[in-house]
């Protein structure tokens, strides 16, 4: 699939939930919400089907997320049956890593579990190393959850897992250095996130944001200049540099100040109320649960994502004062 701006589409995040069992300040309102009802929630055959018909369309790549994905019961054996379709290489999870580390069964982690079904890769927040600050930015106090999570991870040998940090001046701008340490010690690749107006609450404004640019001068000050690696791309829109000395990689990703954001983009995503969405940062959405539940074939599918990628505009209008319409939460990253 091309759009009209030839970006190549070939990956497709998929939302299983809008559920999450934290709260970060910068994804959800922190005021009591009402989460969907389970019928406006695509069931695991329809998100299935979605799936099989994105990889017949040429998506080789698929990420799970949520809200948080791991609180929705059954998420194993979607993605065990993810893994069995064809075209798929890679699927991928996004996770605050607080259920990695609970036992599925006797001695089997949820991340061994997922590891065995099929998943090769897992992104994993982690924002802070200090649990206090953590419980402030999450609403909830499960540190010590999220670096056990981040442990049955790396023991359930994943091809590859990234931290993602997101930047948050005054909250964790002094932790950027024993973000890379930490990193470093478990060989890990730690990604630092531009903060994006995604949620419902105010919480970006100059006072708490922090560009990517600042948080590499910060990092500079401290190891020296990064080494550019403009060779090295995971599956997104982060560039990659080398600690100088270190073998280690760390990753920024600037949706707000890079202006070459957008142009490489290869994703779509689908919210868990079952809507086809060409851009995270626009308002553009498309009801695909609608024609699937009125009994829509394949080929209409089809069609169906099609013009949506026909839609799919050149850049984000994240720098164009735009207000989010609806909560991170229920997108999906
Ligand atoms: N800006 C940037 N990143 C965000 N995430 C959630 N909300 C935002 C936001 N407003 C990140 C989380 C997680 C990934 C799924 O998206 O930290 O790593
Ligand atoms: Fe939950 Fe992730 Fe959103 Fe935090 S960023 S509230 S962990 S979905």
């Amino acid at each position: 699939m091309q759009d009209r701006h030839g970006h190549r589409i070939s990956y497709l995040r998929v939302s299983i939930t809008d559920r999450c069992n934290e709260r970060c300040t910068y994804c959800m309102p922190q005021k009591l919400q009402e989460w969907l009802p389970r019928e406006e929630i695509l069931t695991y055959e329809e998100t299935l089907r979605l799936t099989r018909i994105a990889a017949d369309l040429g998506v080789s790549k698929i990420r799970i997320t949520g809200g948080e994905p791991l609180t929705r019961r059954g998420v194993v054996d979607l993605v065990r049956q993810i893994s069995q379709l064809s075209g798929l290489r890679d699927i991928g999870l996004s996770t605050n890593g607080t259920l990695l580390a609970r036992e599925t069964s006797p001695e089997v982690t949820m991340a061994a579990a997922l590891r065995d079904a099929g998943v090769r890769s897992v992104n994993i927040s982690l924002d802070t190393l200090d649990r206090h600050v953590y419980s402030q930015i999450t609403g909830r106090d499960m540190h010590l959850q999220a670096l056990s999570g981040i442990d049955s991870a790396i023991a359930a040998g994943f091809d590859q897992i990234k931290l993602n940090a997101v930047l948050m001046r005054g909250r964790n701008e002094d932790q950027l250095i024993p973000l890379i340490q930490f990193a470093a010690a478990r060989n890990l690749i730690l990604r630092f996130i531009e903060m994006m107006p995604v949620s419902t609450n105010e919480v970006l404004d100059e006072n708490n944001f922090m560009s990517i640019l600042e948080a590499k001068r910060v990092v500079e000050s401290h190891f020296g200049g990064l080494i550019p690696e403009p060779g090295f791309r995971t599956n997104g829109p982060a560039t990659y540099y080398k600690v100088p000395g270190r073998q280690q990689r760390i990753g920024f990703i600037g949706a707000m100040t890079n202006l070459h954001f957008c142009e490489s983009c290869n994703k779509l995503r689908l919210t868990c109320d079952g809507k086809l969405r060409p851009c995270l940062g626009s308002y553009l959405e498309f009801d695909i649960m609608k024609p699937l539940r009125a009994g829509a074939s394949d080929n209409e599918l089809k069609q169906f994502f099609l013009d949506v990628v026909d839609r799919k505009p050149e850049q984000h209008d994240f720098r164009n004062n735009y207000k989010p319409n609806r909560k991170m939460v229920a997108i999906g990253g």
